[in-house]
């Protein structure tokens, strides 16, 4: 879709799970837009929720100066807010409040949307592109399940943290001569335990991709046994799953537009060894992967993805998503992005070279 008019006015919205690097393209779309084009910048409050109750805030350079290198996001956010099916004011029932929303776009004169999200906030923006709302996406999610992009803000930082986190493990687990097993998040796509297994020299990684036999897993740690590798490291993603089974559920949110809340299966892995004659430990490192200090990698892709977005409104461009390919900072069709989700290729090259050096994945 192509605008008529010049841009003067656009609004901004970080939604779904927060990450590290979500202020930084907050200050990137902030300084770009006014910097280069001299926009205003409206920062919608807590997701779609922002946009569709009006709570908002004036967006400055001078707002933004500091936050750079802080986690979570000043705008607040909401991974329940979908304006398709909305809960007002925390009711169970949901409805369509797209009228609110658009009403807000037209009391404020807004000619574009800059949304950061994953899937399900992403999801959203394709289907206010449709409606006729020009919208720019930014990807960010530590899961890295977004198509046509090779990374998304904040899944460097996760992996920094996961993989620092197997570090301290290991020492544990060979002055114990134990089994560690962390679980890490990763729902349906199991890029942090591929990648933080492979960095940290993990024994054994569990990814939703590939169900497991624990037949094999204990095979694994029997067979390091036997060359008086007395310790081992096993990295479980959360949407792991044995073969033939489930996801291991914690519980049900219903006011999410994805409800299943998942956390368990590395207990449930520690619990099958301890019966196979292993003793095992469990850590899970939860939302500590979703916090803190954004890595550098993180702030930079944050900071060119923030102004390539601005570019692309200002170009007329809408339904588009910024992304990273091979290096290049390009955008790609919105829809493209959320249409399916990016998950590891089990026979994919990172799978076999994590094999090739010894790493069991269960199977
Ligand atoms: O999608 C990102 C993510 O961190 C998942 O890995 C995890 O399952 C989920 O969000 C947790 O969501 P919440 O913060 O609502 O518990």
């Amino acid at each position: 879709m192509t605008r008529k008019h010049k841009i003067q006015r656009i609004g901004l919205i970080t939604g779904g799970g927060d990450c590290p690097g979500l202020n930084a393209a907050i200050r990137a779309v902030t300084r770009a837009a006014i910097n280069e084009h001299r926009w205003e910048v409206f920062g919608f409050l807590d997701g779609y929720e922002g946009l569709v109750e009006d709570r908002w805030t004036p967006l400055t350079s001078d707002r933004v100066s500091g936050i750079i290198s802080r986690g979570g996001t000043m705008l607040g956010t909401s991974n329940r807010a979908d304006p398709f099916h909305y809960h007002l004011h925390n009711s169970k029932k949901t409805s369509n409040h797209v009228k609110d929303l658009l009403q807000t776009i037209k009391r404020h004169g807004l000619d574009g949307l800059v949304i950061i999200g994953g899937d399900g906030t992403l999801t959203s923006a394709a289907k206010l592109h449709k409606l006729g709302v020009p919208v720019v996406a930014i990807p960010k999610t530590i899961d890295n399940d977004l198509r046509g992009t090779d990374v998304t803000i904040g899944f460097n930082s996760a992996l920094t943290i996961a993989t620092d986190s197997i570090d301290r493990l290991h020492t544990t687990a060979e002055a114990h001569h134990r089994v560690m097993v962390v679980e890490v998040m990763g729902r349906y796509a199991g890029w942090i335990a591929l990648r933080s297994g492979i960095a940290g020299g993990g024994d054994v990684i569990l990814i939703p991709e590939i169900p497991y036999d624990p037949k094999c897993v204990a095979a694994t740690i029997e067979r390091r046994l036997h060359h008086n590798r007395r310790f081992s490291i096993v990295v479980v993603a959360e949407g792991a799953h044995p073969k033939k089974g489930k996801m291991v559920v914690d519980h049900i949110d219903k006011k999410s537009p994805d409800p299943i809340r998942l956390g368990g299966i590395g207990k449930y892995v520690a619990n099958q060894l301890e019966t196979a004659g292993y003793e095992s430990r469990v850590t899970v490192l939860g939302h500590l992967q979703r916090g803190g200090t954004p890595t550098a990698f993180d702030r930079w892709i944050a900071t060119q993805f923030g102004v390539k977005a601005v570019e692309t409104l200002a170009s007329g461009q809408s339904g588009r998503m910024v992304a990273v390919q091979h290096g290049n900072i390009i955008t790609i069709p919105l829809a493209q992005a959320v249409h399916k989700l990016h998950r590891v290729s089990p026979k994919g090259d990172e799978v076999r070279a994590a094999m090739a050096v010894g790493t069991s994945f269960g199977i």
